[in-house]
Order: structure tokens, then sequence, then C-alpha cells
């Protein structure tokens, strides 16, 4: 009994440790779709446009930066994303290709 409460507990903390634990991923992948947020990384960088993320020299290197790289690509499209539009992107994102934790 006492080894399933400690792995709840760690279950717990590792929960609450994810960045932008209160998005959610199906709406982040629909508003990406939604607002063709490949389009320009495909010109930039070729194929599907996701090397963008994952690329030696990307631009977001921690959880921190990857909402303000968020705003200022929607910006750019003239999306205007809520608060948790935002979050919903970024734990997309990060599940898909950062991985921060
Ligand atoms: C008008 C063109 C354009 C559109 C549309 C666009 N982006 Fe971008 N995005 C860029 C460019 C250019 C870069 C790379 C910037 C650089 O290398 O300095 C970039 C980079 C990024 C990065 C950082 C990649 C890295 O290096 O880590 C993220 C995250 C991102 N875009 C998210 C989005 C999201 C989400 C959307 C849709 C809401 C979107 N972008 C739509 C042009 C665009």
């Amino acid at each position: 009994m006492k080894k399933y409460f400690f792995l709840l507990m760690l279950a717990a903390a590792t929960a609450q440790a994810a960045p932008f634990a209160k998005g959610n991923t199906n709406n982040g992948k629909k508003l990406f779709a939604k607002y063709e947020c490949s389009n320009c990384h495909e010109r930039k960088m070729g194929g599907d446009g996701s090397a963008i993320f994952t690329r030696p020299n990307r631009k977001v290197h921690d959880a921190g930066e990857l909402i303000p790289q968020i705003k200022f690509c929607s910006g750019i499209v003239g999306a205007k994303l809520s608060a948790q539009e935002e979050q919903d992107l970024a734990a997309y994102l990060n599940q898909t290709y950062y991985q921060f934790k």
C-alpha cells in the first residue's frame, strides 16, 4: 500500500512540473492547422516545416520562450489568440517537438 502511495505522489509531482499543463494539446493541434502555422515554416525549412522546431539553431530554448514566439508568429498572421489558445498551442508544440519538462 505504501509503495502505491509513493508512486501516486510521484505521478502527481511529475504532472505538476510539466509546463503548459493547462493547455489542451488536441485543441492546439487544431489551431495549428486552422491558422496554417506551417505555411511559412514550410517555405523556410522545406518538408512539412516541422524542422523549424527541431533545427540545431532553433530559437526557443526553454518553456518560457515558447509563448512569446507563438505571440510573435500569430501576430504576423493577425490571429487573435486568447491566453488559453496560446497555452493550447504551446502544449501541442511542446508535446510534439520541444519536450521541455
Ligand atoms: C508569416 C510567416 C509565419 C507564420 C504564418 C507562422 N510563423 Fe512561426 N516562424 C516564422 C519564422 C520566419 C520563424 C523563424 C524565426 C527565426 O528563425 O528567426 C518562425 C518560428 C517559429 C517558432 C520557433 C521555432 C524555433 O526556432 O524554435 C515557433 C514556436 C513558431 N514559429 C510557432 C508558430 C505558430 C504557433 C504559428 C501559427 C499561429 C506560426 N508560427 C505561424 C514565420 C511564421
